[in-house]
């Protein structure tokens, strides 16, 4: 596997490989890498003759430096994880002025109103940073296929959006959620819970099940009162919010459709991690 550390010599490496007439696929990070990340590069493998990784921690898709601050790296064990994985051909791992050349501020975008719920409206600027982010990534690496988790399904529908906006020619595909064997949907965040909280994080995806199983029988008000009390009912837990939300326009909703498709997003702030997790109805 190749470590590519600059933009320059990233455009070399992409000539050569386009003279070559590879398809690439590509799945960004921003590292402490998990079987999640893995799970995007055994499904680009599949389907492409190249497979690249990207790590950059991206600093304009933080709202709150402390967040940014405490955000989980360890490059040397990130590379170790790809090249065991043996799925990943070359992993990208730009300078901030690569990204960034002049000041480091996002783009803003109009994503047509599905940026503006859920984690848009908790994290504000948060998907003109990742706009920002992986339009620039995308440019540079010019991939044919994209590979991003349905864990930040908002984010992956922004990226569909994002592609869309600026006319590119790179599929996006979702690949579904990778769950810890108790339930906990895989993050780089995980890093920061301690064993205990790992186990206790578990009533997220708990919330999201049991929310399902109510779905028909409650109403949505009934089922966001349930999942609160049941995540009040933890210790140091707290909810952020639960909400569910038609699954393409990713307007939240308290009224149900039996011809739309649904889908819950829950934060829940565990031990002082904030974590994400969602769940089709
Ligand atoms: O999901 C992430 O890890 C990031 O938001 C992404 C897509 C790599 C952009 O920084």
């Amino acid at each position: 596997m190749e470590v590519i550390y600059h933009k320059k010599q990233l455009q070399d490496y992409i000539e050569r490989q386009k003279e070559m007439g590879k398809k690439i696929g590509f799945a960004p990070t921003m590292g402490a890498l998990h079987q999640g990340h893995i799970s995007l590069y055994q499904k680009a493998r599949e389907e492409n003759d190249l497979v690249i990784a990207s790590i950059f921690v991206n600093p304009t898709q933080f709202n709150n430096a402390e967040d940014l601050k405490k955000y989980p790296r360890n490059i040397e064990k990130d590379i170790s994880i790809l090249e065991k994985s043996k799925w990943v051909d070359m992993v990208y791992i730009p300078q901030v002025e690569d990204i960034y050349p002049e000041n480091t501020i996002s783009k803003h975008y109009d994503f047509g109103g599905i940026e503006l719920a859920m984690e848009g409206a908790s994290r504000p600027g948060h998907f003109d940073g990742v706009g920002t982010v992986v339009e620039e990534l995308f440019r540079q690496v010019q991939p044919d296929n994209a590979y991003f988790g349905e864990k930040d399904f908002q984010q992956l529908a922004i990226i569909k959006k994002l592609t869309q906006l600026l006319n590119l020619p790179i599929k996006i595909h979702g690949v579904p959620i990778f769950r810890e064997k108790n339930g906990l949907a895989m993050s780089s965040r995980n890093e920061r819970l301690s064993v205990e909280s790992r186990e206790k994080a578990s009533i997220i995806h708990t919330a999201l099940v049991q929310a399902k199983d109510w779905f028909s029988e409650f109403s949505i008000e009934e089922i966001s009162e349930k999942v609160a009390a049941l995540i009040a009912s933890q210790k140091n837990m707290k909810l952020e919010y639960f909400v569910v939300a038609d699954e393409t326009s990713l307007q939240t909703t308290t009224t149900k459709n039996t011809s739309q498709k649904y889908r819950a997003f829950i934060v829940v702030i565990v031990d002082g991690v904030r974590l994400i997790d969602t769940m089709e109805m």
